[in-house]
């Protein structure tokens, strides 16, 4: 026998040793009488590798059972509590980074050109132009370029009649289920600057509440 082949009788051996597979063409050793509807069973060993995988789970749980009811480590409702405070903690980091987003009071109309574009698309897409025509300008609802405001002109009013709706029968609906609070404050702060723009067919102003383009 040359080096070579002593090599591969080990490593043949070794993965017997970790299978324990019966030799093919000696089947008729390890059959059982049973006969199922003419198929026939093997009996053989589970595999040495397969079961030692499963005594390592055994002891890894005799670990965590130590680890936990011995020691309090590994507990899930500490492991919860703890990911339950740490995410309260990044909510309010998130609120202190965004206030206007959160508070009313601090709402400030967007100035950029892309939240202004979004404002714009939204006034498209969620049906304003219907009722206030797509240069602002009035049909069912008021002018929207003008300095009179029936329900508060500025970012926070115009936010909070998004929010809530006009007055009722009016049919200007509450759209805080529909429209997202980012989207109303695009929303308003595309309306904010549109104001002074020239309508071509406006509507007659409406409501007591006059401000200047710059509230
Ligand atoms: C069904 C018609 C209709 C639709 C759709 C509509 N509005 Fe109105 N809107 C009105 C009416 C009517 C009023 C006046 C409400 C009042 O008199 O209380 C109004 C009032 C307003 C006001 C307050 C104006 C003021 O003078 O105080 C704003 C701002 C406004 N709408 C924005 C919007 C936006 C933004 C949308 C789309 C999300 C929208 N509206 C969709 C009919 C509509």
């Amino acid at each position: 026998m040359n080096k070579n082949s002593e090599k591969i009788s080990g490593w043949k051996r070794f993965m017997k040793s970790l299978t324990k597979a019966h030799d093919l063409g000696t089947e008729e050793d390890i059959m059982l009488d049973h006969d199922y509807d003419g198929i026939r069973e093997l009996d053989n060993v589970l595999p040495p590798w397969w079961l030692a995988g499963f005594y390592i789970t055994i002891v890894v749980s005799v670990f965590y059972l130590v680890m936990s009811f011995g020691f309090n480590k590994y507990n899930q409702y500490d492991e919860f509590n703890d990911d339950v405070a740490a995410a309260k903690e990044e909510v309010e980091a998130y609120k202190a980074a965004n206030p206007q987003l959160f508070d009313n009071a601090n709402i400030v109309a967007f100035t950029d050109a892309e939240n202004l574009a979004k404002g714009k698309e939204l006034f498209i897409t969620k049906t304003c132009v219907v009722c206030h025509l797509a240069d602002l300008g009035g049909s069912i609802g008021p002018n929207l370029t003008d300095d009179h405001w029936i329900l508060g002109g500025g970012v926070k009013n115009i936010y909070n009649t998004l929010t809530n709706g006009g007055r009722p029968g009016k049919g200007m609906i509450a759209w805080e289920s529909t429209i997202t609070r980012e989207e109303r404050i695009q929303l308003a702060s595309y309306i904010i600057s549109m104001q002074g723009t020239q309508p071509v067919n406006p509507k007659a102003p409406e409501g007591d509440i006059i401000l200047s383009k710059n509230e």
